[in-house]
């Protein structure tokens, strides 16, 4: 029997013509557009029907895109229902898994698996992911959730809705951006598990929830959080060394670096590095673009490690005031996009994915009655 490869590194498991990530140039297209081209002049709305359909989509199809996801903000009052339910101390991630799981229920497509109806299910679901984190949000402060605005955009409504006041146009681009830079990645951990759930001939709404749990991971999307927790721990540009000192010699992983596929720097880090220069000097508070700067030198004078998408997004969201907890499920309600996507690829063109493993425990052990274990 072939042996494993831990982590399956190197394996190709599926086919795709979303996005594709060139590691070794650090470059990143969606639909073959350069990711850079996108986050400068697309949006997320834009970005979500190239990855659904596969090419930008013209004056008129935006329009209409825009006013369905628009439309389809509210989510069922029994979803806030649930919320209300909830421990206070739970995860948003963990709430935001809970909540589409138990949206698949009141789905009016659920049974229906056509590309049609997953298309209308993903509409409904990509545009609820925001109204049920901002929900979440405001029920743990002891406040009543705040109804979708139906003319802002998606991002601009996202921070409307944890605020209940319409937000500065450069913090709403600045997440937009955020959403562009976040909504697909090649075969990445989450997509993965979005597209085993799929390949089931299992409904999208248990391949997105599936999707949900596999991002919370520190080591994939949950790293952004661990970023900012560290910079806070650090607090101080002249504490980097010796903080990095110590992680150095305790060999500890320092989140927000490394990367699977990059050899060269995530050109998405690249682009949030500089709308986190940008945070910092609108609101004249420097010191977390610095201590991460700084954490950036450090960690590649010590080994050729990438910056990856959770480093300079922690700062990005600080500055921008969104507590630490939602920056996980922030970056979910940008993948929604690509895990959907992923989806009907895998729907389009099935195999159950089964992969195997080798198998290193006894054989023919014999059974040992009750009474006689030790
Ligand atoms: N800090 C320090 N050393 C690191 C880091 C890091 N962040 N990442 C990798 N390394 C080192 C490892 O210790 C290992 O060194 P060794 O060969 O001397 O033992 C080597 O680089 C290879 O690391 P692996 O963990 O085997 O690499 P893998 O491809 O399995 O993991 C991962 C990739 C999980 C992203 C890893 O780099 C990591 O844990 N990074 C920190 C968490 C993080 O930022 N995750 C977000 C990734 S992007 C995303 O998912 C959205």
């Amino acid at each position: 029997m072939a042996s494993a490869t831990k982590g399956m590194e190197g394996i190709v498991a599926a086919q795709t013509a979303i996005s594709y990530i060139d590691g070794m140039n650090g470059r990143l297209f969606y639909r073959g557009l350069d990711i850079n081209e996108l986050a400068e002049r697309s949006n997320f709305e834009e970005t979500t029907a190239l990855l659904w359909y596969g090419k930008l989509p013209t004056q008129k199809q935006t329009e209409s895109f825009r006013r369905k996801m628009s439309e389809n903000r509210l989510v069922p009052n029994e979803i806030i229902a649930l919320l209300l339910l909830l421990p206070k101390q739970a995860t948003p991630m963990g709430v935001l898994r809970t909540a589409v799981s138990a949206l698949a229920s009141f789905d009016p497509a659920t049974g229906d698996n056509s590309l049609e109806a997953n298309v209308n299910k993903s509409i409904r679901l990509t545009a609820a992911l925001p109204t049920i984190v901002a929900a979440w949000e405001r029920i743990r402060k002891g406040l009543w959730p705040v109804t979708p605005s139906t003319h802002l955009d998606h991002a601009a409504n996202f921070l409307y809705m944890l605020t209940g006041k319409e937000p500065d146009p450069v913090a709403a681009r600045v997440l937009d951006q955020c959403f562009i830079l976040h909504a697909d990645h090649g075969l990445n951990a989450s997509t993965f598990a979005a597209r085993i759930t799929a390949s089931t001939l299992s409904n999208l709404h248990s391949s997105i929830t599936s999707a949900i749990g596999t991002l919370k991971g520190p080591l994939h999307g949950g790293a952004n959080e661990q970023v900012m927790r560290m910079l806070l721990e650090i607090g101080d540009v002249d504490r980097v060394d010796q903080f990095m000192r110590g992680a150095f010699a305790a060999k500890k992983k320092v989140m927000g670096f490394g990367h699977r596929v990059y050899k060269a720097d995530d050109p998405r880090a690249l682009w949030l590095q500089r709308l986190a220069a940008q945070l910092a000097e609108l609101s004249g508070n420097q010191r977390w673009y610095q201590i991460s700067e700084r954490i950036r030198t450090l960690v590649q004078a010590e080994k050729p490690l990438p910056v990856n998408v959770d480093f300079y997004s922690a700062s990005v969201y600080y500055t921008l005031d969104i507590p630490i907890d939602l920056f996980t499920p922030i970056f979910a309600i940008s993948r929604v996009a690509g895990w959907t996507a992923h989806v009907y690829e895998q729907y389009s063109d099935n195999r159950l994915i089964r992969p195997e493993s080798e198998y290193i425990g006894p054989l023919d052990v014999p059974y040992t009655d009750l009474n006689s274990r030790v």
